[in-house]
């Protein structure tokens, strides 16, 4: 059965848990959904995992889209969320709906995902009477990278953790259906669930958030440029890979790859026939 964001309020109220992967194409989708993962995001972490930039900066609403369709069209039943990226909602009120509304028509995703808190409600509020449900993103938020002076816990003094669940607080009353929580002390993300009637879905937020997310690469250690200390490896899927390429590698050039059941066939008069 199709996800929706009703279905995700309805598991933070029965107290289930709920499952998300990020995923950038249609193959790992699809597998991500017959697996039964309540939520696919196409993060901007595509930045990083699959162009290979050190920030999600670069990012472009163009890329999103691109990445954003091939998931959507792998997602049968995972609730679709892409992100916003840098700059494509910051600069204005009218900038956010019409890049929405854009991800949302040429992805024909689920909804959309947006860092910050207080400052971005009413881009919030915005999309959300647009008829575009936002995932809102609090914490260690990857596009204010340059802003934070590196990628650091969030929300460890008095004041950054009475900030963090003011905008907590601010982004569920601006019309968001969900909020991730990333790289925020365990006690601070479980205080911040309680009071919320939205879910939290964290990423190094520990366990005490309505859902985790993680992303792909990391959790199949696929990716090796760098491992925060939340991931946990679920599979070493990278160096499954490596070996499958250098075994090919040493079979194209020993010639026992393709073997007889790899090629096709041709009558030999079509051959002798040849000139
Ligand atoms: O871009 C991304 O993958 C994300 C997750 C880390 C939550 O925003």
């Amino acid at each position: 059965m199709k996800n929706t964001v009703t279905t995700f309020q309805a598991m933070k109220e029965k107290n289930e848990k709920i499952s998300m992967l990020t995923a950038y194409d249609y193959s790992t989708a699809k597998l991500e959904d017959e697996a039964g993962i309540n939520g696919i995001l196409v993060g901007d972490s595509l930045g990083n995992v699959v162009l290979g930039y050190d920030n999600t900066i670069p990012v472009t609403v163009d890329d999103m889209i691109h990445h954003g369709a091939a998931v959507a069209r792998g997602a049968a039943n995972s609730l679709v969320v892409v992100d916003m990226p840098f700059m494509s909602y910051q600069t204005s009120v009218y900038d956010a709906v019409v890049n929405a509304g854009r991800i949302m028509k040429e992805t024909r995703c689920d909804c959309v995902k947006l860092e910050g808190g207080q400052s971005m409600c009413p881009q919030i509020k915005a999309i959300t009477d647009a008829s575009i449900p936002v995932m809102a993103h609090l914490g260690l938020t990857p596009q204010s990278v340059n802003a934070f002076g590196g990628f650091k816990v969030q929300g460890k003094t008095l004041e950054a953790a009475q900030k963090l669940l003011d905008d907590a607080k601010a982004v569920q009353e601006a019309g968001a259906f969900a909020l991730v929580l990333e790289c925020v002390p365990e006690k601070l993300a479980r205080k911040i669930t309680e009071m919320l009637t939205i879910p939290t879905i964290g990423i190094g937020a520990g366990a005490g958030c309505d859902g985790q997310i993680l992303v792909y690469a990391d959790m199949l250690s696929m990716f090796s440029d760098f491992a925060p200390k939340f991931v946990k490896s679920f599979a070493n899927v990278g160096e499954i890979m490596t070996k499958a390429f250098k075994d090919y590698d040493a079979e194209v050039k020993d010639a026992s790859f393709p073997a007889a059941e790899h090629t096709f066939k041709i009558d030999e008069e079509v051959l002798d026939k040849l000139y």
